[in-house]
């Protein structure tokens, strides 16, 4: 039975679905409007949530805003079996991403909003139940100030650190060394390392960085070779949140002892199911709809 934290956003994604992008000055008609629960944070937690077993906990830690939006957010998480005790409220709109559907992929514009008050500087209890963790996940929507007293915590408590370095930012560099598994996409690695071919970033972090590639699926370098996870074919509907069901399922997987390769591929299979359906956490899928697809392997026994 595992222990995992997410530390990270919680949002509300305005969906505007459309057959044409405006150019600048422009208005152009959309085709449907949504708003469902987003933010990288819960997603991965949603995808935890939705992939544990009894007696798995999953928890998240963040900030919500005093406004419609907050319990909202707050009871979705808990609808997906994610524990909200740290979840606070403080006095701002909640984290929104105005999200652009256009082909079946996005454009984001993310205002942070009550995302920006996470300040571990102030926590109590919170250390406590981290301390008990298998392992913990963090991503980019909160600040890094955050981020790195969280990681500076973990690698001195020994507690598994899986970072997602999304959105990318300069300060991913110094989490490098804080951090057990770093898994940027192949745009946030190449942001990050602009000199360096992706395998020369492989062989430097070998077992760490894993990169994520969209439809041609994920790589690590195993400390001998680099080693790539293809993808499963899908019919996409939408790749919001395949990279945070990606992560979430990976940290599942990690958090259980699951080797890097057996890991990755549970990953793959979530986000292949994930990208199926409408909405960040839409086709997130459950432990028992992994089981019912014929790509599920009966020796990852994810119990
Ligand atoms: O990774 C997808 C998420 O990033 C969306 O749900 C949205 O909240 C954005 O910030």
């Amino acid at each position: 039975m595992s222990k995992i934290i997410v530390i990270g956003s919680i949002s509300m994604d305005l969906v505007m679905e459309t057959s044409r992008i405006a150019q600048e000055g422009e208005t152009v008609f959309g085709d449907k409007f949504s708003m469902v629960p987003g933010g990288k944070g819960a997603n991965q937690a949603v995808a935890l949530g939705r992939l544990s077993a009894d007696g798995d906990q999953i928890s998240m830690l963040g900030t919500v805003g005093e406004d419609a939006f907050g319990s909202l957010l707050k009871d979705n998480l808990r609808a997906n079996k994610v524990e909200t005790e740290f979840v606070g409220t403080v006095p701002l709109s909640s984290g929104i991403a105005q999200i652009t559907l256009h082909n079946h992929d996005n454009r984001i514009i993310y205002c942070p909003g009550a995302n920006s008050e996470v300040h571990p500087e102030k926590w109590d209890s919170q250390w406590e139940l981290i301390s008990q963790a298998d392992l913990v996940i963090l991503q980019n929507e909160i600040p890094h100030e955050a981020n790195k007293i969280i990681a500076e915590y973990c690698k001195d408590k020994k507690i598994k650190l899986l970072y997602n370095p999304a959105p990318a930012r300069d300060t991913d560099h110094e989490m490098i060394a804080l951090v057990d598994y770093f898994t940027p996409n192949e745009h946030e690695c190449q942001d990050l390392f602009p000199d360096q071919s992706l395998e020369e970033v492989l062989k430097t972090y070998p077992n760490k960085i894993i990169v994520t590639l969209g439809s041609k699926g994920s790589v690590y370098c195993d400390g001998r070779e680099i080693k790539t996870i293809a993808a499963i074919k899908a019919k996409v509907v939408d790749t919001t949140g395949a990279g945070d069901t990606f992560n979430g399922a990976l940290a599942l997987a990690l958090a259980k002892e699951a080797s890097i390769d057996k890991a990755l591929k549970f990953a793959t299979l979530a986000s292949h199911l994930s990208v199926q359906k409408f909405g960040a956490q839409g086709g997130m899928p459950s432990l028992k709809e992994m089981k019912e697809n014929e790509h599920y392997e009966e020796n990852w026994n994810f119990e």
